[in-house]
C-alpha cells in the first residue's frame, strides 16, 4: 500500500482512479479546484506551490505515486493560454515541484495524461508544444493566445504533445531517482469533459459520426483508462519507463499504421 496524489480527483478519470485505489487500501490524496483533500488552482503558479506544499505535508514527505490528470478541453469562451497553464503547467510545474517527495520513497510511479488528439488531430502547432517544454510559462502563454486559436481547440492537443515530449525526454533522468516517468494517451473517453460536447446539438451528429469511425465503435470508459493506470502505478510495471501507452479504440492505429515503429537514425 502507498501513497498516492490524483489530481483531476473530483471528475471522470481522476475520480476513478482515486477510488479504485481507495478500495485497494491506498492513502489517495486527492488535488482538484474543490471537493477534494486538497483543494488549488493548478493553472495557477501560486496554487501549484500550494498544492504540492500541502500534498508533501499529508504525505509525510514520502509520495509513491502521482497521477496528474487535472485538465480542461478547448471551448467557447476559454483563452488558448489557460489551457497551457493548466493541462500543462499544472501536470509538469506539480510534478517538479513533487520531486523530491517522490525521491523519498525509494522507488515511485507518475503516470501522466496526454490524448491521442496528439497523433489524430491535425494543425496543432509544435512550436508551441516547443515552448511548453523550454518552462517559461509566460511565453508559452502569449504564444498561446497569438496564434487565433478560438477557444483553444489546436492548443489542447500542443499541451498534451509537450505532455508526451517531457515524459519521454525526461525519464531516464527521473528513473536515476526511483520515479518512473509513462503516460497514457486516452481517445474519447464519456466522462463530464466530453459529454457537454455530445449533448450540444451544434456538434453531437459530428461526435457520433466520429465515434462510428473508432475501430471499436464506441467511446471508451474511465473505467478502462483507470485500469492502465493502476497498472502503471504497480509494481508489475515495474520495468515501463517513459511509455506513452495508447487507450483510443484503435483510432491512432487505423489512421497512422505505418508511422511508427520508425527506423532510428543516429544523430552525430
Ligand atoms: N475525456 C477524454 O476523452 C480525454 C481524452 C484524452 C485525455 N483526457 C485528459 O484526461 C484528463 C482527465 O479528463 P476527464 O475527461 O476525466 O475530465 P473531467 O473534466 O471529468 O475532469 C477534470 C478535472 O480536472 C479539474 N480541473 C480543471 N481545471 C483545474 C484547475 N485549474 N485546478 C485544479 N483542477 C482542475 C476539474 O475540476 C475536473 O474535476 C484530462 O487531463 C484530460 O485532458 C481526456
Amino acid at each position: 500500500m502507498g501513497t498516492i496524489a490524483v489530481t483531476g480527483a473530483a471528475s471522470g478519470m481522476g475520480a476513478s482512479i482515486a477510488a479504485r485505489l481507495t478500495e485497494q487500501g491506498h492513502r489517495v490524496i486527492g488535488v482538484d479546484l474543490r471537493g477534494t483533500d486538497v483543494a488549488a488552482d493548478l493553472g495557477t503558479a501560486e496554487g501549484r506551490r500550494a498544492a504540492a506544499v500541502e500534498v508533501t505535508r499529508l504525505a509525510d514527505g514520502q509520495l509513491d505515486g502521482l497521477v496528474p490528470f487535472a485538465g480542461i478541453s478547448g471551448g467557447a469562451n476559454r483563452p488558448a493560454s489557460l489551457l497551457v497553464s493548466v493541462n500543462y503547467y499544472g501536470a509538469i510545474s506539480l510534478l517538479e515541484e513533487l520531486r523530491p517527495a517522490l525521491a523519498a520513497a525509494g522507488e515511485s510511479s507518475v503516470v501522466l495524461a496526454s490524448s491521442n488528439s496528439t497523433t489524430t488531430q491535425p494543425g496543432w502547432n509544435p512550436k508551441l508544444a516547443e515552448a511548453c517544454l523550454a518552462g517559461d510559462e509566460e511565453a508559452a502563454c502569449t504564444l498561446a493566445d497569438s496564434l487565433a486559436d478560438e477557444g483553444g481547440v489546436l492548443t489542447y492537443p500542443a499541451t498534451k504533445a509537450a505532455i508526451a515530449y517531457y515524459m519521454r525526454t525526461r525519464a531516464a533522468d527521473y528513473i536515476a531517482d526511483g520515479i518512473r516517468l509513462n503516460a497514457i494517451a486516452p481517445g474519447f473517453i464519456d466522462t463530464p469533459m466530453t459529454r457537454a460536447g455530445r449533448q450540444d446539438p451544434k456538434i453531437a451528429a459530428g461526435i457520433e459520426a466520429f465515434l462510428k469511425s473508432v475501430p471499436a465503435g464506441r467511446a471508451g470508459t474511465p473505467e478502462e483508462v483507470m485500469e492502465l493506470v493502476l497498472f502503471l502505478l504497480s509494481a508489475k510495471s515495474a520495468y515501463c519507463v517513459g511509455t506513452l501507452m495508447y487507450c483510443d479504440g484503435g483510432i491512432d492505429a487505423h489512421l497512422r499504421g505505418l508511422d511508427w515503429p520508425k527506423v532510428w537514425t543516429p544523430q552525430g
